[in-house]
């Protein structure tokens, strides 16, 4: 059986782990919102019209930030229509997505929802068809305390405090010409700075995102993150990263390692801006916002595009499988091992649009195979993310090259003692033996829980008359060894763990004979 080997020690950290790195996203699309979120006829609606078993399976999924409202819709939005009376509010179209939007659902009734969910909201601004006017105007809506118009319209409409939103988008894929309102870099950097500069003239601690690129491979990838940057660098904080993989072609070995462009990305954004706060002479480092990632089978949704005027219809309601979900995990693992520089990151989106989360309408709500890794990696990345070089057996890739068929990060709680592990094994053939020297921890670690996401068929997938076919299990005493740990000298200590094909894993380690 081939073997994959690393070395643990608590000296060698990369960061903090972010919580806002276990981001999602809420997208005024197809039916993120209406019968995903909220659906007022539904048997387990609150008195808000919020379905409570999504609430539910929301925070399982250990949410922490949830980009708001969209997403391509925010580029043709106008939140004044998602505010006061719902009767009194219009039906619009939504050209991002061909669909008509009702408005029952605005800023009001988001906030409400983040706040039974336990969520931070990022709010994303349109910065497509408007301007600073705007941006200012639902800033003061937001986060005014009282006295001004909008300030008062917002206690009138029954929130008395102000929403405190700390993070905002400054657009959203400006670089796309699928974008409503699309612009140059130029155009766009000049609105961005000018928008952040008046937001920041009210409120000078907000933390506010320049949008990147929609996708590393977009002709204008870097030339745009530059110019953007060189217009915007003194006024925000954040650029943003966005990030869909699939399999192409059926070529699913390049597929399992997506991870490896997603460092290359990161590495690609950060060298950009590095190269900007150079060229400008600062000591500021700018973060990555990675305000939208995962497996989206886009090439599948462009065959099946809706062309009526409906509210809420169904798009691209992914059905994702195990490997998918071992593709979830190692993104997860990448955002993770960049915590220096992405510390914050949203897996578009929370319920029915790519999403770990699925509903019917007035039917049941269950947890994609995505959902697993998610969850477990949200529960257990404590305290500092920790340096990880694991010495791996390769595999041929058709985009990558040669990728290491196990990847791993691994995160140290000074406060519990407690080191987690975050594992893939990425061969479609074998599974692959993992040994992990924990030398450097001073006292004996026992395993406290281990869990892994593998399924004989990696195609197998969870639907709504079977939404348990695929979970994360707990690893079996055959495939894990730590005999060694609870030895009186864990100077010797190792782990042992036997990796299945296509599977991801987690096992955390408690200090403890
Ligand atoms: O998440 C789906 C869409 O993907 C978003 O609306 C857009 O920003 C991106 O292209």
């Amino acid at each position: 059986m081939p073997n994959a080997s690393f070395r643990l020690d608590p000296a060698f950290t990369i960061a903090p782990v972010s919580r806002r790195t276990f981001g999602s996203f809420v997208e005024h699309m197809g039916r993120c919102v209406y019968t995903g979120i909220y659906e007022p006829t539904h048997a387990t609606a609150d008195a808000d019209g919020f379905r409570q078993d999504v609430l539910a399976l929301t925070r399982e999924l250990g949410v922490s930030t949830v980009r708001y409202p969209g997403g391509n819709f925010v580029s043709g939005y106008r939140w004044e229509d998602g505010i006061g009376p719902v009767a009194d509010r219009p039906v619009r179209r939504d050209l991002a997505w061909h669909s008509l939007e009702t408005n029952e659902v605005g800023i009001d009734e988001f906030m409400r929802w983040a706040g039974k969910a336990g969520v931070e909201v990022m709010y994303a601004l349109n910065l497509g068809t408007r301007g600073v006017a705007e941006a200012l105007d639902v800033q003061e809506y937001l986060n005014h305390p009282d006295r001004t118009r909008l300030a008062e319209l917002r206690r009138s409409h029954g929130a008395d405090k102000p929403y405190g939103i700390s993070m905002f988008c400054l657009g959203n894929e400006l670089d796309g010409p699928w974008q409503t309102g699309h612009k140059t870099a130029y155009e766009y950097g000049r609105l961005a700075a000018e928008t952040a500069r008046a937001m920041r003239a009210a409120e000078p601690d907000l933390e506010l995102v320049a949008c990147g690129s929609s996708s590393s491979s977009m002709p204008t990838f870097a030339a745009w993150e530059s110019e953007v940057l060189e217009l915007t660098y003194d006024q925000v904080d954040y650029i943003s990263a966005h990030a869909y993989y699939e399999p192409f072609d059926g070529d699913i070995g390049s597929f399992l390692a997506s991870a490896v462009d997603m460092d290359h990305f990161i590495n690609s954004v950060v060298a950009t801006a590095d190269s900007i706060g150079a060229k400008l002479k600062s000591r500021k480092r700018l973060k990555i916002s990675f305000d939208e990632w995962n497996v989206w089978y886009q090439t599948r949704f462009q065959a099946t595009r809706e062309t009526e005027w409906q509210v809420a219809p169904r798009v691209i309601e992914d059905s994702y499988n195990v490997t998918d979900a071992v593709v979830v995990g190692s993104l997860l693992i990448s955002l993770l091992r960049h915590s220096d520089r992405v510390t914050a990151a949203c897996q578009a989106q929370l319920v029915n649009v790519i999403a770990p989360i699925r509903t019917e309408p007035g039917g049941p709500a269950w947890r994609q195979t995505i959902f697993h890794p998610f969850a477990i990696t949200s529960r257990l990345a404590k305290g500092a993310v920790l340096r990880v070089e694991p010495d791996s057996p390769v595999y041929a890739t058709e985009r990558y090259g040669d990728v290491p068929v196990v990847d791993a990060v691994a995160t140290h709680d000074p406060d519990s003692g407690d080191v987690t592990i975050f594992a893939v094994n990425r061969s479609q053939d074998s599974a692959t033996d993992l040994t992990v020297s924990l030398a450097g921890f001073g006292g004996a670690l026992r395993v406290a829980e281990s869990w892994t996401v593998h399924d004989d068929d990696p195609n197998a997938t969870n639907t709504a008359t079977d939404p348990d076919r695929v979970t994360a299990v707990p690893l079996s005493p055959a495939s894990l060894s730590s005999a060694s740990l609870s030895s009186a000298s864990v100077a010797d200590g190792e782990l042992r763990v036997s990796l299945a094909p296509v599977s991801w894993t987690a096992i955390r380690l408690t200090p403890g004979e």
